[in-house]
């Protein structure tokens, strides 16, 4: 069951990223186009999501360091997502998601959990994740881009060796917090966008 669920995401996948790449002719036109263009609202919103957060965290980190950009997300991320989600108008949604949350919000549910899992043991296997994954269900579409911890700075709130005035911080604002311990290259989570057919 689990291994053929990790089939038919790859399939999807990689039509998905056929469906980007080529021409497309004949009967199944309409079908790619339909896909090409859940391709590009995703990469467009979970773009602008990560474009949103990433520069304040930024602007934070150089103006006050870790304790402020701390303060600053545990502050504001949930709200400049929601903020984020509202632009891209009612048919399309963004969000992130994880199976080690800080935030409890952000817990993966149902499929997401799935596909989370499924990401992860592709990775414990050595194969380099695909940049975005794309599921097709009965009234939407889900586009997934897997969120690695591919910066230095990721590790300075989520790595192994946090500082314990800022883990301290964390414990206060997030008592469940179980998003420490990572490597730099690891799974961290995925930006979800929702896009409605
Ligand atoms: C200054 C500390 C800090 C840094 C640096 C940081 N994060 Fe986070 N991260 C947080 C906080 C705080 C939250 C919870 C935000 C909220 O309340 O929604 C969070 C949440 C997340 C989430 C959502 C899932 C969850 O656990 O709630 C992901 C994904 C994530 N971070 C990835 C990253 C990545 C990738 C990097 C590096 C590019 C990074 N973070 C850098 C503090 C940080």
């Amino acid at each position: 069951m689990f291994i053929k669920r990790i089939v038919t995401l790859s399939v999807v996948a990689s039509l998905a990223l056929f469906a980007s790449t080529h021409e497309t002719k004949g009967e199944s036109c309409s079908k790619k186009s339909e896909l090409s263009k859940v391709v590009k609202k995703g990469k467009e919103a979970s773009k602008l999501l990560l474009k949103t957060l990433g520069g304040n965290m930024k602007k934070h980190m150089k103006a006050g360091g870790p304790a402020d950009a701390l303060s600053f997300c545990a502050t504001n991320a949930a709200g400049l997502t929601a903020e984020v989600d509202e632009k891209l108008g009612k048919d399309v949604s963004v969000k992130r998601i994880t199976l080690k949350p800080r935030n409890p919000a952000n817990m993966a549910e149902g499929d997401e959990k799935v596909i989370l899992k499924s990401l992860q043991s592709l990775k414990d296997s050595g194969v380099k994740l695909p940049k975005y994954l794309i599921q097709k269900k009965s009234n939407e579409y889900r586009f997934y881009k897997p969120l690695l911890i591919n910066k230095k700075v990721c590790l300075k709130c989520h790595g192994t060796d946090i500082s314990p005035k800022l883990k301290a911080e964390i414990d206060k604002i997030y008592p469940t917090d179980r998003a420490t311990g990572y490597k730099m290259g690891d799974l961290r989570g995925a930006v979800v966008v929702t896009i409605k057919r």
